[in-house]
């Protein structure tokens, strides 16, 4: 590798430079499955199968970042191994490397064998021998035909025409163009647009991407009027659909690409490439913040955590597990191995490392490193001695019980975290998964957030994000639930009930419904005047009453069904803060009525007018 060790790195003033993230959306590292197949021959030496995988990957990672495709391969200790990575020639180069990285994690569990993977954005194909001059695979190639809607049959014969004529286009641009081009027709006549997307493997000469490419050409053509189609090959790619399948990259987003290129390039440890298309005030906006940050060998953390061993786990976040780590300087780390295999993973990791790179706050936890040439990626943070909240809270046989001034002490820190990462840094993050065992404690029992795999932005002029669930049952909103509606008053949510949590000791349960759940028991003491009674018996009545009922309530007004009900975070912590001022009464209990939640007519900005519960 061009680093070993640490690699200086670049803190971006964030908050001049956030509007920008917000163009992050537009690319793509084009991540979904086209085809993959996984090798099943014999005779493979399983023994140096996957230490070869790692150090092929790690060779052809090099010059994947300084060209977007790579060749390697490794003849000792058996088995050989031959490798070719390659991306399609519009996808920027973080969005290359990202590509390049997922397809490395899927292709792993081939392990003792050989497999080839097609992502919409990348190829990635290891064998036993040299392949590199292969054109068609009489037995491995692959077509995909698809469609949504069929094209009307009146239409067809033009349709199958138009198709026709792109992919002839398509094809002879390529071969003239080293192999990549993009070709399309719009929509005409009432005749569907088609584009199309050819590329050969760079390992290949003119002639041989001719070769390849009609006979890809003739079998793609065979799916229309089918709408989409991908044809695969051991030497080329082509795909054609009737929606746009290529990425145009706006000049006026490279300064977002730029960013996102110097974070990963933090990662990965490389640096000298970007300079040329870096644009110069932006670089010294940039190097004017630079710090250092640790890129990590692979076997480095691979030492440090004994290999993995169970006896080193600290715990099983979102994502991925979590290893202690000791470097051979002495100095304790906390490593989390994510989960390959899984298609949130690029994503997650994206976030992760862009998200926490960027955002600093005591009560938020520090990533210190990431290594992503192996065969896994792996994350270095801050180790914190004292494990995390639930495991300090909930533990059956807890040699600490935290005292009143601790639980508050954590309490606040969440709160003014999450402040933070709601607006506090001028762009607002959503955490997605705020529960105890996502709260790390450090020898201070000073709070961290952790685990942002699920943290999303959320650009200023929208009110929600409407995305898929993810999240924990228990810590869930009722309208993200429900309606999979997610604003950072889902977060506000979460906060509530583990507020709740810390306070009553007992881990709020959604299997036991009725009054064994935290939520409903401390609703119940509210509406009886006695929320005091809900506070941990371990305290032995060692807390201020009046104050202790006080952040109950706090806690309630958080949990309210209805989230325009729910506080901001900033307001949160203004209550919290400030000892003399009585909390609001909540208006609603924190449990659902199914009226409020199905309610058709509702919107983004329902609010809970009439038929709302009172009391339980
Ligand atoms: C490979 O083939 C063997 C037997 O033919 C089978 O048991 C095994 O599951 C196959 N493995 C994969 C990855 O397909
Ligand atoms: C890559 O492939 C070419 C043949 O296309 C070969 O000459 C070269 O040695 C290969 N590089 C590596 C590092 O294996
Ligand atoms: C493509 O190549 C394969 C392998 O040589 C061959 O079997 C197939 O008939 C070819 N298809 C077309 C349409 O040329
Ligand atoms: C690769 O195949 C082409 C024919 O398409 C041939 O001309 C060329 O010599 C081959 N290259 C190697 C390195 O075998
Ligand atoms: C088919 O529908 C899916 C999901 O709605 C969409 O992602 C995909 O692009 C569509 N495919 C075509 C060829 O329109």
């Amino acid at each position: 590798m061009k680093s070993n060790g640490a690699s200086p790195s670049i803190a971006l003033p964030l908050l001049a430079l956030s509007s920008y993230f917000f163009s992050l959306a537009v690319s793509d590292p084009r991540i979904t499955e086209a085809g993959f197949y996984c090798e099943n021959s014999t005779g493979i030496v399983a023994g140096n199968s996957v230490p070869n995988f790692i150090a092929v990957m790690r060779g052809i990672s090099e010059s994947v970042i300084d060209r977007r495709w790579g060749n390697y391969s490794l003849a000792l200790p058996p088995p050989a191994v031959y490798s070719l990575a390659q991306c399609l020639g519009d996808l920027i180069q973080t969005d290359c490397l990202l590509c390049f990285a997922k397809s490395r994690v899927r292709i792993l569990p081939c392990r003792p064998n050989f497999g080839r993977l097609y992502l919409d954005g990348c190829f990635l194909r290891d064998d036993g021998y040299d392949f590199y001059n292969e054109t068609v695979d009489p037995t491995h190639d692959m077509l995909k035909c698809s469609s949504n809607s069929t094209v009307p049959v009146e239409r067809a014969a033009e349709f199958s025409d138009r198709v026709d004529r792109v992919l002839r286009n398509v094809l002879a641009t390529a071969v003239l163009n080293k192999g990549f081009a993009v070709a399309g027709e719009d929509e005409a006549g009432g005749v569907t647009g088609v584009y199309a997307l050819a590329q050969c493997w760079s390992t290949l000469d003119a002639g041989g991407c001719r070769v390849c490419l009609e006979n890809a050409t003739s079998k793609a053509r065979s799916c229309a009027p089918e709408e989409e189609a991908r044809a695969m090959n051991a030497g080329c790619f082509l795909r054609y659909s009737t929606t746009k399948v290529h990425i145009i990259i706006a000049i006026a987003s490279s300064a977002a690409v730029v960013t996102l290129l110097v974070l990963i390039d933090a990662c990965i440890g490389y640096k000298k490439h970007n300079k040329k298309q870096v644009h110069n005030s932006l670089m010294q906006l940039l190097a004017s913040g630079s710090k250092f940050r640790l890129y990590f060998k692979y076997e480095t953390l691979e030492k440090a955590t004994n290999f993995f061993h169970d006896s080193r786990k600290l715990g099983q976040g979102g994502g991925g597990s979590v290893y202690k780590g000791i470097l051979s300087n002495g100095k304790v780390i906390a490593v989390k191995r994510l989960v390959f295999n899984t298609q949130q993973w690029a994503d997650d990791l994206f976030n992760e490392v862009t998200l926490i790179n960027e955002i600093q706050h005591k009560n938020l936890i520090r990533l210190m490193g990431c290594s992503i040439e192996g065969p896994e990626s792996l994350l270095v943070y801050e180790y914190l001695p004292n494990k995390s909240l639930d495991l300090v809270l909930f533990a059956n046989n807890a040699t600490h019980i935290l005292t009143w001034e601790e639980r508050l002490h954590i309490i606040i820190g969440i709160a003014e975290g999450l402040a933070y990462l709601h607006g506090g840094w001028g762009v607002k993050i959503i955490h997605r998964d705020i529960k105890a065992s996502n709260i790390l404690l450090d020898e201070n029992l000073t709070a961290k957030i952790a685990d942002f795999g699920l943290a999303r932005y959320i650009a200023s002029d929208k009110s929600h994000l409407s995305t898929g669930i993810a999240g924990t049952i228990g810590y869930m909103a009722p309208e993200y639930l429900v309606r999979g509606q997610l604003t950072e008053r889902a977060d506000v949510y979460a906060f509530g009930v583990l507020v709740l949590e810390i306070l009553s000791g007992r881990k709020n349960s959604v299997y036991t419904l009725g009054s064994s759940s935290v939520l409903q028991s401390v609703w119940k003491h509210y509406k009886s005047n006695n929320l005091a009674a809900c506070v941990d018996p371990a305290l032995r009545g060692e807390f201020p009453v009046l104050e202790a009922s006080n952040v109950l309530q706090i806690g309630l007004l958080c949990t309210q069904a209805s989230m325009e009900l729910r506080p901001p975070m900033s307001g949160v912590v203004e209550m919290l803060q400030d000892k003399d001022r009585v909390a609001p009464q909540p208006k609603q209990p924190p449990f659902l009525n199914a009226s409020v939640l199905f309610d058709k007519s509702s919107s983004g900005s329902r609010t809970c007018t009439h038929g709302c519960p009172t009391s339980s």
